[in-house]
């Protein structure tokens, strides 16, 4: 790594755009004379470079990560990339800028670390390499940890590509998000079905190869490319990025070489993302676990809920994953030993609740609430096992420590589930006299499908403490924060199938930090 280069005058970027170049090398009668090396080179210099976007993350108080992976077939081994970060979309005034080395080891990708940039603040970043530029990307700083803030943010997940359009990010980019949450299921690893929206490259993916290629045709599509680009992004995985339901090193169909797959998807994921250099994986390990101060207004505590767990109780015969049981004929889902975030994290997030700040935010997977399938009194509640209540003596933990110090402001924030819930959380859902100690919204996904409408509505019968549930809508939930309260925004794409589709915003909802529970507005 080159560090950053700070720059105290204003100063221009690159006199020439490279399209400019291309035009002078290959265009008008001129090209007719030119030498055919000359020529290659021209076509060389065509082939797009930045054709995956750029991205920003892992805000701070003093920098952020920008990120970004080249593209073309004929890359050399190692190629050097500068990149510029401006207080001004024109970058006429440059405050940093530096070189980074995308390696073909890490498929070329660039995870720049600009430091020493003041709190609070909106830049504009670029990069260029090999004559070509990329698109500019809007990034900002979090505020000082010690100043009055507000906070505009929105969750999202499961983006499943082949299902449905991304119209939900083209709506997001046009908000004024400061940050942009992504709670897992960035990728999914299966193959397309010949009737598919859209196409998917390969088969089902295990190799690294294959991640890579996955998160490439993802990544082709231009409305997420300008979610990335409007702002910077806090990330958690969820199972997708590796293989669906796998639990810490199991996977669903119990493949011998996990930690192999698990390794490749984990540096795979982290070639893609803005995280910074100090969380590169090293085989199968990559801590994706943090936690961000956004000024004296809020603590945000990211966890990861795949890593560490115990693996799921109960499975089907011969196999790995969730399943869905009565608990009466799994009492293994009563064992307080097991764990959703492994024993190290709970440690680490139950220590660092602030007790200062109005608000605690817990970016993480899943749905938190309860979720019955049928009449839950004397155990023939029917559970699915890879969510929380899967694990439901450390839900209680969980939710227990909040009660017991009475932790401010805690809103549970997740994914997973392909639905929207807005719910109150209680540290024992089978007891009447649990109070709600904090409040959940777990945001449906970006296009990837849930299951029919009238099955969500006939379990809400069984789950008096979600008040609101539908799985027919695509999009995210925005949120306005300030010390006084938080105002949910649930919106929905009008058509998933349509990547210039409207989207509407269907419900909202406020909460009171000194009192748990969302209340329709
Ligand atoms: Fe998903």
């Amino acid at each position: 790594m080159k560090p950053a280069v700070p720059v105290n005058d204003a100063e221009r970027g690159p006199d020439r755009a490279p399209g400019v170049r291309r035009r002078n090398l290959i265009g008008g009668a001129g090209a007719i004379a030119l030498a055919p090396s000359i020529l290659s080179l021209a076509r060389a210099a065509d082939v797009p470079r930045f054709a995956l976007g750029i991205a920003s993350g892992q805000p701070r108080a003093d920098g952020v990560v920008l990120w970004t992976r080249l593209t073309g077939s004929d890359l050399p081994e190692r190629v050097e990339v500068r990149w510029e970060l401006a207080d001004d979309e024109r970058f006429e005034r440059i405050v940093a800028r530096g070189e980074e080395t995308a390696e073909a080891a890490w498929a070329h990708s660039v995870h720049a670390e600009p430091a020493g940039l003041a709190p609070a603040r909106w830049y504009w970043y670029r990069f260029s390499a090999l004559g070509d530029r990329s698109a500019v990307g809007r990034t900002r700083t979090a505020p000082a940890a010690d100043t009055a803030a507000t906070f505009d943010f929105a969750i999202a997940s499961c983006q499943r590509f082949d299902v449905g359009h991304y119209a939900a990010w083209r709506r997001m980019a046009e908000e004024d998000l400061d940050v942009v949450m992504f709670l897992g299921d960035y990728i999914y690893e299966y193959a397309s079905r010949p009737e598919s929206v859209r196409q998917v490259e390969g088969g089902l993916v295990t190799t690294l190869a294959q991640y890579r290629a996955r998160y490439a045709t993802h990544k082709s599509d231009p409305s997420l490319q300008a979610a990335h680009a409007r702002a910077p992004w806090l990330l958690v995985w969820d199972d997708h990025e590796v293989g669906n339901d796998y639990a810490n090193l199991r996977g669903q169909s119990l493949e011998p070489d996990f930690a192999e797959q698990r390794a490749a998807a984990y540096r795979a994921y982290w070639e893609h993302m803005p995280f910074p250099k100090s969380v590169r994986p090293r085989g199968p390990d990559m801590r994706i676990t943090g936690r961000l101060d956004w000024g004296r207004l809020a603590r945000i505590h990211l966890v990861d809920d795949r890593q560490y767990r115990d693996v799921q109780a109960c499975p089907k015969p011969g196999r790995g994953g969730s399943n869905t049981v009565m608990l009466g004929a799994c009492p293994e889902l009563l064992d307080p030993k097991r764990s959703l975030l492994g024993a190290e994290q709970e440690r680490w997030l139950a220590d660092g609740w602030d007790m200062s700040r109005p608000w605690n935010l817990l970016a993480q997977q899943t749905l938190m609430a309860r979720f019955a399938w049928n009449e839950p009194a004397f155990g023939t509640g029917v559970y699915w096992t890879d969510g929380w209540d899967g694990y439901a003596p450390a839900r209680n933990r969980l939710l227990g420590t909040v009660a017991e110090r009475r932790v401010p402001g805690v809103v549970v924030l997740g994914g997973d589930v392909h639905s929207n819930y807005v719910a109150d959380l209680k540290p024992d859902y089978d007891d009447d006299r649990s109070p709600v100690v904090a409040t959940e919204f777990c945001g449906t996904s970006i296009s990837s499908l849930s299951i029919p409408q009238s099955r969500i509505d006939a379990a809400r019968t069984f789950n008096p403490h979600i008040h609101y549930g539908r799985g027919d809508q695509r999009g995210y939930v925005s949120f306005r924060l300030d010390a006084k309260q938080l105002e949910a925004s649930l919106r929905a794409v009008d058509r998933p199938l349509d990547p210039a589709s409207g989207v509407t915003t269907v419900a909202r909802f406020v909460v009171d930090p000194a009192k748990p529970g969302a209340i329709a507005a």
